[in-house]
């Protein structure tokens, strides 16, 4: 085999590996689920040992898929699910499960730390507000509510720089990442001394920064063992899930805006300068992965992960009859939408299953179908989950277009760019042309991209993207759907309005 590199992809529902070679062809791949548990409703964690586990089995799939010799990988590149706060001790144990991005319960932390350090001077520094999301919050709650825990500290570190450590030995992470902690001066790509004073986190703490192309370390001998990579191949810094997958996307110079939809929905566009939402902090302002550049991006909490709950708690026809048929549960879900037409027949979804980041930052958000009639069927359903996330992806579009950002091409990635039902809602809810890529592997794709510029493959990001990353087709707006979106859109957002102080109620009552 020609020289490839690994990119692994520490997600949410599982951990991914490709196996890349330096034409950005994907040689093999491999993945291993995850789980994670709710233990209150706002809360949601996961066990840094099974990321470990699962890195193990992704890995050892991938390269053996490959028909890889280990030392065919000339570098391994790291991704994974932002602001997700791993506490260990002194000798590296973890001290609790981790509490991850989805979690909501540090929204009283949130307004603590913007009344004492000031909402301003965060938004000055760290270019955002205090979000529930964000990991200084997680802290703040640790600090509250678990203060042995918080005795007991010695590193804290984000999910994939806890596989690093467990790769390499090493405290690490990238300037991207970092920006999500909400501890990082954005502007200086620097750990702000301020913050982390005012919040009484010693900077011995926190893992070291570098730009996420550099090489941080290197795979040790136990790793190696254990995951089938040579001793000594180069680790680079690599990038949160995000700003990975705009590498992998293409997205590294001003103009190209993503659409990704996971779990999460991601709006994503690169800047030349930080572009921080002031006052209103909608959308997030971080370092991007490209040395040099930041990105504005907006984070709906639950997009793919409104369609993923209808299929795991609504869908047992559905299930019973792929099963039959042989094919996925969401593509029989999709087909039954497909028959609906635009605006499911006046019906709504507000798509805040997990609260909501952007452009709201209400954690007590709640979710909805609105305006349901006899005549709703499971058709209607879906196709107004579909609806009601795009809308969401649409608010933060708007937003970043408000603030600056250029919009001349919008490319689809994740789950959202492989269906068709997915496909043509979104040209139609942005009213605009959505082009489609060659390879949309997402942030394990970024990740190899970014291992190819660590081993030398490549001088630049960009000019991986340039040789790697390339537009296949694309999709262009219905005239009347569009219009019928356009209708509809403005009542989407008036039914939260209408609506934002009952979803924090009704919260209230069930104790969450
Ligand atoms: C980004 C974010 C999510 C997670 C999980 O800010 O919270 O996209 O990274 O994928």
């Amino acid at each position: 085999m020609n020289a490839a590199v690994l990119g692994i992809d520490i997600g949410t529902s599982g951990t991914r590996a490709l196996v890349v070679d330096a034409k950005g062809t994907v040689i093999a791949q491999g993945a291993a689920p995850q789980a994670s548990s709710h233990p209150r409703p706002s809360y949601s964690e996961q066990n840094p040992a099974e990321w470990w586990a699962a890195t193990k089995r992704a890995v050892s799939q991938a390269l053996g898929r490959a028909a890889a010799a280990p030392e065919d990988i000339a570098a391994v590149g790291l991704s994974g699910q932002m602001h997700g706060l791993v506490l260990l001790d002194e000798a590296d144990n973890v001290i609790r499960p981790a509490i991850l991005w989805d979690d909501q319960r540090a929204a009283a932390e949130c307004a603590e730390i913007e009344e004492g350090f000031g909402r301003e001077k965060l938004l000055e520094i760290a270019c955002n507000p205090a979000l529930a999301g964000f990991t200084a919050p997680k802290i703040a709650w640790i600090q509250k509510h678990e203060p042995d825990s918080w005795a007991r500290t010695r590193r804290i570190l984000l999910p994939k720089d806890y596989i690093r450590l467990r790769l390499a030995g090493e405290y690490a992470t990238d300037v991207a990442d970092a920006s999500g902690m909400l501890l990082l001066d954005v502007r200086k790509r620097d750990w702000s001394d301020e913050i982390l004073s005012f919040l009484n986190v010693d900077r011995r703490l926190l893992p070291r920064l570098y730009e996420s192309p550099d090489v941080t370390g290197a795979v040790t001998a136990e790793a190696a063992a254990a995951t089938g990579l040579a001793e000594g191949t180069p680790v680079v810094a690599g990038a949160g899930d995000q700003a990975a997958a705009a590498v992998g996307n293409g997205i590294v110079t001003g103009g190209s805006v993503s659409a990704t939809l996971g779990t999460s929905g991601v709006i994503f566009a690169a800047t030349d300068a930080p572009l921080p939402d002031v006052p209103r902090g909608r959308v997030h302002a971080f370092c991007h992965a490209v040395p040099g550049m930041w990105h504005i991006m907006g984070v709906v909490l639950s997009a793919g992960g409104s369609l993923q709950w209808v299929r795991n708690e609504l869908a047992e026809a559905e299930r019973a009859e792929a099963q039959r048929r042989g094919v996925d549960v969401y593509d029989v879900l999709c087909e039954k939408a497909l028959k609906i037409p635009p605006g499911a027949e006046g019906l709504i979804f507000l798509p805040y299953l997990a609260g909501e980041r952007s452009p709201l930052n209400d954690p007590y958000a709640r979710g909805a179908w609105i305006g349901l009639t006899v005549r709703h069927g499971k058709g209607h359903l879906v196709r107004a989950v579909v609806e009601g996330a795009t809308f969401a992806m649409l608010e933060s579009l708007n937003v970043v277009k408000e603030l600056g950002g250029e919009v001349n091409e919008i490319r689809l990635s994740g789950g959202g760019a492989t269906s068709r039902l997915w496909q043509s809602v979104q040209a139609s809810v942005y009213n605009q042309p959505v082009s489609l890529l060659e390879v949309s592997e997402g942030s394990a794709y970024g990740a190899a991209l970014l291992a190819m510029v660590g081993a030398g493959f490549y001088a630049t990001v960009d000019h991986a993207c340039a040789k790697v990353v390339r537009t296949t087709a694309s999709v262009n707006p219905a005239p009347a759907a569009a219009n019928v979106y356009n209708r509809t859109f403005p009542l989407y957002k008036q039914a939260y309005q209408q609506l934002k102080n009952e979803f924090k109620a009704l919260g209230e009552v069930s104790g969450a």
